[in-house]
């Protein structure tokens, strides 16, 4: 099993000072950055592009920026992100014409590629991907919005996703593939979401929405290590 990441998302950060905000979470024991990309029209609300990604990157942000594209279509800012400096880049596949040909894409420019499901979308496409494939993003709220409770069928769901994977990898030694939940993670949750198998973690609100970053990655992490 991998190392458990905890990724807050900056939906919730101060926005108005979004670079000392991402320096201040990293130092308070975050692992890797989650972006959250919304178009307000594959889900209702609006976020920020490539050009936020590079300037945190110029700020001198150094840390895994994870992606999250919740824009239809998906290849051109795809194609931007990675330029910007993103690491992961994780789509829906509801929001591709050509699933496989966009995740070629994302691995040709550099980054590593990511499946996003929303709460009832089933993973079948993922078993003809799985090469292609560096993280596995199941969503637990409905996205569009942060600060949203957590969806108890996610749970079952992580569980069959682990599955999924742990006899991909075991087939293909060497390959890493994380298992990540977004949405409604919040310390008291966290230890059964670990249980049920992700290894990556998205907070927004649980984070962001108390001053002290580090006591509640702390908190996260103890709860995980349960
Ligand atoms: C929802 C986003 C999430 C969101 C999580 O569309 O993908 O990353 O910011 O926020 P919380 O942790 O507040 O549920
Ligand atoms: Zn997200």
């Amino acid at each position: 099993k991998l190392a458990p990441q905890i990724a807050p998302s900056i939906l919730s950060a101060d926005l108005a000072r979004l670079g000392d905000d991402v320096a201040k979470v990293l130092a308070a024991g975050a692992d890797i950055v989650h972006f959250d990309v919304m178009d307000n029209h594959y889900v209702p609300n609006l976020t920020f592009g490539p050009a936020i990604c590079e300037a945190l990157r110029k700020y001198g942000i150094s840390a895994p920026l994870d992606v999250h594209l919740m824009i239809e279509p998906v290849d051109e800012l795809a194609a931007a992100f990675a330029k910007a400096g993103a690491s992961y880049i994780t789509f829906h596949p509801e929001a591709t014409r050509h699933i496989d040909r966009s995740l070629q894409a994302i691995r040709a420019a550099g980054c590593k590629a990511g499946l996003v499901f929303n709460p009832a979308t089933p993973l079948d496409c993922l078993q003809y991907v799985m090469d292609k494939v560096d993280m596995v993003l199941l969503m637990s709220v409905n996205p569009g919005f942060g600060g949203q409770s957590f969806i108890p069928a996610a749970l079952p769901k992580l569980r069959q996703a682990r599955a999924l994977i742990d006899a991909y990898v075991k087939a293909n030694p060497g390959r890493e593939i994380r298992l990540e939940i977004d949405g409604g993670v919040k310390t008291d949750n966290i230890a059964e979401i670990a249980a049920a198998g992700a290894d990556t973690f998205v907070a927004g609100s649980a984070i962001f929405g108390n001053k002290d970053y580090a006591a509640t990655i702390a908190a996260m992490r103890e709860q995980i290590a349960l």
